[in-house]
Parts: C-alpha cells; structure tokens; sequence
C-alpha cells in the first residue's frame, strides 16, 4: 500500500470534517422521533460508499431502518471482504452532563487523547470506526490499490438488536457471499499496546414488572399489611446473586467453558493496571465474581446486571405511597455455549418462582444474541496481526471483549465466515455515556491499518 500515510496526512482535515458532518445527525435509533435523522444518515452513508468507489450502492429496506449496502468486484477469483459497521448510535441522556452538544461535534485534548478527540455521540459507537472503512476505501480506488473485492453492509438498528438485519442475511446469502467478515466496532488496550478483539459476550435483555394492590396505596394505611412491590421487587433482584457473588438462578453455569490455567495465564499478560482502573472510575475496590480477575470477570465470566428500577414516587420532596407497581430492566451478559433463549427462559422460570404471594410478576424478554469467539491461526486474525505490526510498529495482544455484538454469532451461522474484529477505541471512550469520543489519532490509524489488513488478506489467501 504505497503513500497510505501522505494520503492520509494530505486529506487529514476533510476525512476529519466529512465524520463531523456525519455526527451532526442524531440518528437515535431507539427514539422514534429521531426517524428522519436516521434515515437521512443513512442517505448519507449510501452518498459516502457511492463517493469512495463502489460501483454498486443500494438502500433495503426493512421492517425498521434501511441497511446500506455496497460493492466493488474487481475479480470474482480474488476473495471478498465483508464489511459490517452501523450508522445509529444511542440516545445521547443525559444530555446535561455533556460539556458540549452531543451532536455538534467538537475535537477537543484528553489524557489518552493528546492529539485531539472528536466529542459526539457516535464518535466511537460506530460512526467514526465504520467511516474509516469508507476512508480506506476511497484511499484503495483512488489510488489503484484495491487488491481484492469488497462489500459493505451498514445498518441503522444495531444500538436495538438488529431484528431486521437478521432476516436481511438469511434471505440473502448469495448476495453476502464472502471470506472474511471485517468490523471495528470495538475496542484496544491503549494507543500504543495494539489489540485485536477475539471474543463477545452474548447477551439476554428482560424487564420484569412486579404488580401489588391494584392502585397506589397511604402507606401509613396499608403499609405493612400488604406487599410492596418495590420492596419486593429489590429483594428479588437482591437474591440472584450469592455472597460469592456467582448467579443463583439454577441452570445458569451450564455449559459455561471453564477456562484452563494455560488460557488464564495467558490472559493475564495482556497489561492491565488496578489502580489506574480504579481511578478512572473513582471507585476504592472492584466488585465481582470470587476467584476471577477483573478482566476474567469482564470477558470470560457470564453476568447478570440492573439496568434501570423504577417504580413509586421519585418527584421532589416526600410522598407517602405503596406504589402498585415496581420495574427493572435486566440484562445478562453470556459467554460462548450459553444459548441466550434458554438463558431467557431460566431466567423467567426462576423469577415467576422466586416471586412471594400478594404480587404477580410479569417477565418480557427484549433481544439478545450468542457470545462469539474467533480463532487465532485463521488467515484472517494473521492479516489483521500483520496489518497492525506494520501501522503500529508492535504486534497486537489478542484479547476478549465483554460488549456484544449479536449479529456476528448469526453471520457466521448464516454466511459460514468468521469475523475479524479491528477496533480501535479506547474503553475510555465514553461509549454509551455523556461526552463519547474518538480519538483522531485512531481514527486516522484505522484508516491506515485497514488496506493492510485488505493486502495480507488477498496474499495468504492464495
Ligand atoms: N459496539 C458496541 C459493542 C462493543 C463495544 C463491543 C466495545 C466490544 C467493545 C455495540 O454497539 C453495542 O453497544 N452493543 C450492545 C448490544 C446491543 C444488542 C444493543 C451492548 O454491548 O450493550
Ligand atoms: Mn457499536
Ligand atoms: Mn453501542
């Protein structure tokens, strides 16, 4: 790939500013209010791949957001990159905790940024790691390089659980005939300690209704005579886990891989501080699973959180009241081998049972998705292994994730290839959270390594 870093350096500022534009579209997937953001992001996804050198670019559409597709065939006998990326991101709330308009993107010095980070939401998650791919695109087309075909595929209903995507590949397989999947949508140790992501956490998403009396209720009347659904709600929450703090819900470990002290150990030399850990989350000791590690507890080890609880009076002052009903959102956080429909259904067995008389409990599962993990002797981790050693000069740790991303169990079933995972952002991102960035140092890296990654693929692949 002769000249990818003048390239880059002489296009710097408009490959800078053509992802602000992008940014300044809240396309909030989870809010219908945001539906004609979302669709105008993704016209302007369709516009981007069509301006970088696809010679097909199409819009399907689904039950929900569009899905953007793109090709460029150069040889049916070369191999076919898969490129998947999203283009919604989440909802920005709360919004007053940001220092700067979540959709009006600034770039601003951090600690871990010292060149600059771009602040919006969807910096990171994922509308700067799947711009890069579109950046490296131009790069390879417009500089005669591509060595090898691609295909892109860009949703807008990741940050809600890819329902429509699902049935999109299943009914399209030829059309999403490739060898290798490719996205960055996840992360990397630290700007100089290079990592490939080798494995996601499945998950299974519920929320739980707990209903009382049939009205709200003086809680100096009734209070003590009947059961509080709040009270009752919490204790139920409280007893799934134990003092080890491993889930209590019966069936849960089944199937869980233990892993060997050989994989343990190997983990652990991934380099990693507690304290500066700790600090980053101002807190004074971690929490978790005995007899794991925090990273253990954060990738190998399955999980079961409260998202959010409601229920009662929250308003200002005091209201004295026995709410009717009481509401948590739960999500589990699964490893390879842990089906999530049968977590889900344990799930929901045991909270019905577990549920004491003077209630009724309600359990609606949302979405969910199976864990992933990709070897590391595959063509594909050693192209992304050699892309990374010539960008960053180092070789790259494999590690595992503990985010998830549901649909990459379901390409490999439905399209038989494994997904390389080339992320590029930093756990302090602030994905998710107020003040999410992306720093421009890896922004440009991405676009940088990826044609690596596309020249080591289309070589070993002979
Ligand atoms: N890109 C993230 C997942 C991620 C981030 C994986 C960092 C590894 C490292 C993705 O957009 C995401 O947020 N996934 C959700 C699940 C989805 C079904 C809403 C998650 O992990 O909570
Ligand atoms: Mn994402
Ligand atoms: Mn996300």
């Amino acid at each position: 790939m002769d000249n990818i870093k003048n390239y880059i350096s002489e296009h710097k500022d408009r490959f800078l500013n053509e992802l602000i534009e992008l940014l300044k579209i809240p396309s909030v997937s989870a809010d219908s209010a945001f539906k004609n953001d979302v669709l105008k992001t993704a016209d302007q996804v369709k516009l981007s791949l069509e301006k970088a050198g696809c010679d097909f670019v199409e819009m399907y559409e689904t039950d929900g957001y569009p899905i953007v597709y793109g090709e460029k065939i150069i040889d049916p006998d070369l191999p076919t990159i898969l490129v998947y990326g999203h283009y919604d991101v989440q909802p920005a709330d709360p919004i007053e905790l940001w220092t700067s308009g979540p959709f009006e993107p600034v770039i601003k010095k951090t600690d871990k940024h010292p060149e600059g980070a771009i602040f919006a939401r969807g910096a990171c998650d994922d509308k700067g790691q799947m711009y890069m791919h579109v950046k490296a695109l131009e790069f390879m087309t417009s500089t005669n390089q591509l060595p090898c075909n691609v295909k892109f595929m860009i949703e807008g209903e990741e940050e809600v659980g890819s329902v429509n995507l699902g049935v999109f590949v299943k009914n399209n397989q030829e059309k999403l005939k490739n060898d290798v999947i490719l996205i960055s949508d996840t992360g990397m140790i630290a700007n100089d300690i290079p990592s490939i992501t080798t494995g996601l956490r499945g998950l299974s998403y519920v929320e739980v209704e707990v209903t009382g009396p049939n009205r709200d209720l003086h809680s100096g009347l009734y209070g003590g005579a009947v059961a509080n659904p709040i009270n009752v709600l919490t204790k139920m929450i409280a007893s799934l886990h134990d003092e080890k703090n491993q889930i209590t819900i019966p069936g849960f470990y089944d199937g869980v891989e233990d892993l060997s002290r050989e994989e343990r150990d190997e983990m652990a030399k991934a380099p990693f501080s507690l304290e500066n850990y700790k600090k980053a989350l101002d807190i004074d000791a971690v929490y978790g699973e005995e007899g794991y590690t925090t990273n253990e507890r954060n990738a190998i080890r399955p999980t079961l959180d409260v998202n959010g609880i409601w229920g009662g009076y929250t308003g200002e002052g005091a209201k004295t009241v026995i709410a009717s009903k009481a509401y948590a959102k739960i999500s589990m956080r699964l490893v390879p081998n842990q089906d999530w429909e049968s977590i889900t259904e344990l799930f929901t067995k045991h909270f019905l049972s577990i549920a004491p008389a003077g209630v009724t409990v309600k359990v609606t599962p949302h979405h969910g998705g199976q864990g992933y993990v990709t070897p590391t002797d595959s063509i594909g981790y050693k192209a992304a292994s050699m892309a990374y050693n010539d960008t960053f000069g180092k070789k790259p740790i494999p590690q595992r994730s503990g985010g998830s991303i549901p649909i990459v169990a379901l390409f490999e079933e439905e399209l038989k290839s494994k997904t390389i995972l080339m992320g590029f952002g930093l756990d302090s991102d602030a994905i998710h959270s107020p003040n999410e960035h992306f720093g421009v140092f890896n922004y440009l890296k991405g676009i940088e390594t990826i044609p690596m990654f596309y020249k080591y693929f289309t070589e070993l692949s002979k």
